[in-house]
């Protein structure tokens, strides 16, 4: 069965599903399955990075649902450590081989690294090559700011399809949004339902779950649907891509099933207005090689 699930046309006019599933944090042991079960619910996006240290599991659930390489829509992300045009190919071939695949639908910088912007640029120049090639469908970025991408996209050819950030209903990041809008570029949400406000560890105890949201769960009793149905369609609704994180296979079919309803302007207002300006990832100013280098194995 295959989810209805709305396309987005990127700037290249390849399109990508609206939905996908997200793996950061998913545990290698249960990545293949995670990928597996959501390929079967309908899901046709995968959102990987060599950094999440699960490629290889990504590519063995791929392989597990029977479904055709061309059928399934697959991203990842190119890490600090490999930053530069000489690197990005190695990059490449790394992440292709662990994922078992010829070609990468979406391939992405990873962060800005703001103290090695050249670097940075050097990277996204290696992407524009292996597009060139045909072995990258599409490229783009992840955490950039407004004017890493006005810096980006004044030193380079290929304008970013996607840039991949944070955004929830509390760290919505508007300025970057219009931003991606004003270059053409798909805002992309990385934790589109707040994960990263109630993951074990990170930030401090006091912080407030968007699963726990008063609003937003008055919205979805309201509705008949989940807090986390109601958060992913307010970014479908507003044209952002989004990919859910979830190992869980009753979460993944819930995270899909979105379509059923229709949130009224009121409402999604009600979430805009929920945003508190406090972001749950690092600020992409502080990414440093010294701080956030991690080595990336061959495949
Ligand atoms: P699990 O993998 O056990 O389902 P995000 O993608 O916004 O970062 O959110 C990911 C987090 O939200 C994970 O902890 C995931 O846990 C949990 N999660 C995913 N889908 C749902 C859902 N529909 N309801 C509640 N929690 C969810």
């Amino acid at each position: 069965m295959t989810a209805n699930t709305p396309q987005i046309t990127l700037n290249n006019g390849v399109t990508i599903p609206a939905l996908g599933l997200g793996v950061f944090q998913s545990p290698p042991e249960e990545t293949a399955g995670a990928v597996e079960t959501a390929l079967h619910a309908g899901y046709r996006h995968v959102d990987t990075a060599a950094a999440y240290f699960n490629e290889r599991e990504v590519g063995e659930g791929l392989r597990r649902s029977g479904l055709d390489r061309d059928e399934v829509f697959l991203e990842t992300k190119v890490w600090i450590n490999d930053y530069g045009y000489e690197a990005t190919r190695p990059a490449f071939d790394k992440s292709a081989g662990k994922l078992g695949v010829e070609t990468i639908d979406l391939l992405i910088l990873h962060q800005p690294m703001p103290s090695r912007f050249d670097l940075t640029v050097q990277a996204y120049k290696g992407l524009e090559s292996l597009l060139a090639d045909g072995k990258v469908r599409a490229i783009g970025v992840s955490n950039f700011m407004p004017e890493h991408l006005m810096r980006l996209v004044a030193e380079t050819d290929v304008v970013p399809a996607v840039n991949q950030i944070e955004v929830h209903p509390y760290f919505q990041q508007t300025a970057v949004q219009d931003a991606n809008t004003k270059h053409g570029i798909v805002s992309q949400a990385w934790s589109p339902i707040g994960g990263i406000t109630f993951y074990p560890g990170w930030g401090g105890d006091d912080r407030r779950s968007t699963l726990d949201d008063p609003t937003i769960r008055e919205i979805a009793e309201r509705h008949g649907r989940t807090p986390a149905q109601v958060m992913l369609r307010w970014h479908l609704d507003q044209g952002r891509q989004a990919i859910p994180k979830s190992t869980n296979p009753a979460r993944i079919a819930e995270n899909l099933d979105v379509l059923g309803f229709e949130l009224a302007a009121e409402e999604l207002a009600a979430i805009d207005a929920l945003h508190t300006g406090v972001r749950g990832g690092p600020d992409p100013e502080s990414i440093t090689l010294a701080e956030h280098g991690a080595e990336i194995p061959e495949a």
